[in-house]
């Protein structure tokens, strides 16, 4: 298997580029994994950087569909948010979507211009709108009628400096449900996220009435990890219901493969269908803008953790280093995920890996297939791009790993193991 450039892979669930190389092992951005392990330890987020770019392109490609024009590509930040990650996105041109004061500082950090960012959240305070009219974000999706009174209030202050207004989207919760996951659907009626359809000519009147605001479109997200790409053409109908506007936002959501099972639609396959339902509703729009998380960064990625201890109670347990602290999504979602042992891949004996936590629930993936795993082994989980730094703790004192972006053999440190000192860093006294 010499499968060398990006976009070709050992399995659909590899980063571009990956291979098993001449000695068994597995390489990512053509570094050795197990000597990544050896030098950094274990566990680590391993970036395949080209993978990564190559993915921000595959969307940008989208531009040139027609019905796609006018079209803008936001990082949705919450899914890889990481000073290197973000810095790659901003530097192919994407824009960036954050959904907190933190995400709006890491963001601008990071280089993304204050034009290119767009403000989301549920319940954002007074000073998260404050900072985001302060710096003069792309837009604020606005998402209830306590922030409008909340902006109202900043408005009169003078929040706006120089400036005479701010653009605004209107966040609409369009009663479209896609399968997924109930923790990570948001399009349904009864959700936390937007303006149910009833409220929204409502919100449009009372934007109208506040001084400084610009409304110009509407938005929806539908919800995480979609396969069926007809529920962004439901999405598209029922916004169009809305009106005509120069801006509209559909959000992300696009699904990845996880396991080799698994079949997703392609970022192009999303695009080509995007392409078509915006032609049929919603064709006089300006910019058209998406806000893709997962699809962007979850393929790119890989945790090596190393094994600890192999017992039989039943079935054959296998611990590592790592586990909930480092990737939680097994446990909330119960995501299914594919583990290797990472000088001999594609093993055939059932498996439990389990993390170090003190939890039964603590364990990654439940019917792993490995090839004779013994202490010391290093085992690979792909597909760790989204949602699992984001979402790293420190249950048990453990220290989040660090993220290492590997390309054309080289290893890059882009964010630094936690330490035992950091863990006590914040306590006073
Ligand atoms: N836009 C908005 C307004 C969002 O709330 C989200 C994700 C996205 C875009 C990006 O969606 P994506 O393309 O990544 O599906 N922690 C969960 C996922 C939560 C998604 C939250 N919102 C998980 O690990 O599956």
């Amino acid at each position: 298997m010499m499968a060398t450039e990006t976009g070709t892979s050992i399995s659909e669930v590899f980063p571009g580029g990956s291979r098993v190389n001449e000695l068994g092992r597995l390489e990512i951005g053509g570094c050795d994994a197990i000597e990544v392990a050896r030098e950094y330890g274990t566990p680590a987020y391993l970036v395949a950087e080209d993978d990564l770019r190559a993915r921000a392109r595959a969307y940008l490609q989208g531009a040139g569909e027609p019905g796609l024009a006018g079209l803008a590509v936001a990082f949705a930040s919450k899914a890889f948010p990481c000073t290197a990650v973000l810095e790659l996105f901003a530097e192919e041109g994407l824009w960036c979507d954050v959904a907190s004061g933190g995400e709006l500082h890491l963001a601008l950090r990071a280089g993304f211009d204050a034009s290119r960012l767009v403000l989301h959240g549920n319940a954002k305070s007074r000073s998260e709108l404050e900072s985001a009219l302060a710096i003069g974000v792309g837009f604020v999706v606005l998402d209830n009628f306590d922030e409008l009174d909340r902006l109202a209030d900043l408005l009169a202050d003078g929040a706006l400096g120089e400036r005479s207004s701010q653009p605004v989207l209107i966040r609409a919760t369009p009663d479209v449900r896609g399968e997924t996951h109930a923790k990570i659907s948001t399009g349904q009626a009864d959700s936390k996220f937007g303006f149910s359809m009833a409220d929204v000519p409502r919100a449009i009147a009372r934007v109208g009435e506040i001084e400084g605001l610009q409304l110009r479109g509407m938005h929806a997200h539908i919800g995480s990890q979609l396969f069926d790409l007809d529920a962004f053409r439901r999405c598209a109908e029922q916004l169009a219901t809305l009106g005509s506007f120069p801006v509209f936002d559909l959000g992300g959501g696009l699904g990845v493969p996880y396991t080799a099972e698994q079949r997703a639609p392609s970022i192009a396959d999303y695009l080509a269908a995007l392409a078509e339902a915006v032609r049929e509703h919603l064709p006089r729009h300006e910019l058209l803008l998406l806000e893709p998380g997962r699809s962007l960064t979850a393929p790119s990625c890989v945790t090596l953790y190393t094994v600890e201890s192999v017992k039989r109670n039943v079935s054959t347990w296998v611990a590592v280093d790592g586990g909930m602290s480092d990737n939680l999504r097994p446990m909330l979602y119960d995501a299914p995920y594919e583990a290797h042992v990472a000088d001999r891949m594609f093993g055939a004996a059932p498996c439990v890996l389990a993390g170090k936590h003190c939890e039964s629930g603590d364990v990654i993936v439940g019917n792993a297939l490995l090839d004779d795993p013994r202490a010391g082994d290093v085992i690979v989980t792909p597909v760790t791009g989204a949602y699992t730094y984001a979402m790293a703790n420190n249950y048990n004192g453990v220290c989040r790993p660090p993220v290492i972006f590997c390309k054309d053999g080289d290893a890059r440190v882009v964010v630094r193991r936690e330490t035992h000192e950091d863990l006590g860093a914040r306590d006073v006294g």
